[in-house]
Parts: C-alpha cells; structure tokens; sequence
C-alpha cells in the first residue's frame, strides 16, 4: 500500500493539492514501459533488426503478386481455346452459364427465339469454334446480342461456347427458321 501523506504542496483557490506517493505497482509498471520502449527503440530503429510495418506490408503485397503471376500463368497456359472441350464438367458448367445468360434469346434449347437457331447448320456470323468464341466475346450489338468478354471470364466464355457446339445437331421441337449462310455438315458437334 502506497503511504499517505497529507502534507499540503499546493494550494489554490480552496482546492489543495497533497503530497502522496504513487503506489508501487504503478511505478514498477512505468519503469517496465521505460524499459520496453528502450528495447524496442534499439531493436527496430537503432540495430535495425525485426520486420517494421512496412517491410512486412512489402512482403505481403509481394507474396500476393507472386501467387497472381502464378495463376495467371497457369490460365494462359492449360487451356487451348480453339476446339472445344466436351468433357462433362466443362458442359455442365457450360449449360448453367447458357441457362443463366443465353437461354431467355436462344432458348434452353438453343432452338433460337430472339436470336438464332444455334442447333443448325446456318451461321450469320460463321459456322467454326473460333467464330462462335469471337462473336460471343464481342457480340453483335446492333442486334440485341451483348458483348459478354466483360460478363464472363475467358474460361466461362469457353465453357459456354463448348456447350453450344455440343447442341449442334440436335434437332429441338419447333426450331427459328434458318438464318445466315449454310455450312455443310456444321451441323454436328464432331464438324471442325
Ligand atoms: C438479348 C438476346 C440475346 C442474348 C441474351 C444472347 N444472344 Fe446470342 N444472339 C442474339 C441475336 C439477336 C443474335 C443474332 C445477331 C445477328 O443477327 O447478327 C445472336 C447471335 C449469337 C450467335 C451467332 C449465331 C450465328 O448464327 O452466327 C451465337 C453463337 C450466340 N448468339 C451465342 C450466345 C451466347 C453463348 C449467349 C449467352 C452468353 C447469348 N448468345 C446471349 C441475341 C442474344
């Protein structure tokens, strides 16, 4: 327990200021600050040693460009977009995206509605693979088809065109009438 002791070192206006000691406990916690912040003065600033917030924020963003070059590297690299993918996983992604997005115009089908029958062997904008990835990316504006490179990513664009290959041929009830230039046998998904 500190001591008290009343003796009276300041007065002003009625309002005394005494003269008691700080209890132990609290000095000994000043002094152990006193001395951490020495320690901690000497570690990061005067010996330069331990990471400072800015070295380990340089790090962090490092390690984090390090893991997007990475993946990166790794989208560019797997994927050959110029056939199409007719692996299960691919396709199932893929009608998800068309029911999501295409559907509403080409009809769950594909058999076309406001847009073209996708299912027969006539194309407006060209019958291959790389066609129908180039007119789904850029789309055809002035006639109601979107863009979809800013929608969807490469790989869902893909996803989405490999899917629509697979339709082709498929004969859907009550098809738009043809539209565009036929292409012999385009309509099958084994055409290249
Ligand atoms: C708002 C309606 C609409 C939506 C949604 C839409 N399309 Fe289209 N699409 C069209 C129209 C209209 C055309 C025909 C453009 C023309 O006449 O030049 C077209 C054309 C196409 C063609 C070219 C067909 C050909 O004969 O050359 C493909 C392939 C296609 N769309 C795929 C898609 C895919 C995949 C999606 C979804 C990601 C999609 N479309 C979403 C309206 C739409």
């Amino acid at each position: 327990m500190a001591e008290h002791d009343d003796t009276v070192v300041h007065e002003a206006d009625g309002i005394q200021e005494l003269d008691n000691q700080l209890p132990r406990w609290w000095l000994l916690l000043f002094y152990i600050t006193i001395v951490i912040a020495i320690l901690y003065m000497g570690f990061f600033h005067v010996l330069g040693l331990g990471k400072g917030q800015h070295a380990r924020y340089a790090a962090e963003v490092a390690r984090a460009e390090a893991r997007l070059a990475d993946r990166r590297a790794r989208e560019t690299e797997e994927i050959d977009y110029s056939t199409p993918n007719f692996e299960t996983a691919v396709l199932d992604r893929g009608k998800e995206i068309f029911n999501a997005n295409c559907a509403s115009c080409h009809h769950a089908t594909g058999r076309g509605f406001i847009g073209p029958n996708l299912t027969d062997a006539y194309w407006i904008h060209g019958a291959t693979f790389d066609d129908t990835m180039h007119v789904i990316a850029e789309g055809v504006l002035e006639k109601g088809m979107a863009a979809w490179k800013n929608q969807l990513s490469p790989d869902q664009r893909y996803a989405v065109a490999s899917y629509i290959y697979s339709l082709r041929g498929s004969n859907p009830d009550s098809p738009r009438a043809p539209e565009g230039e036929f292409v012999q046998g385009s309509d099958s998904p084994e055409w290249r």
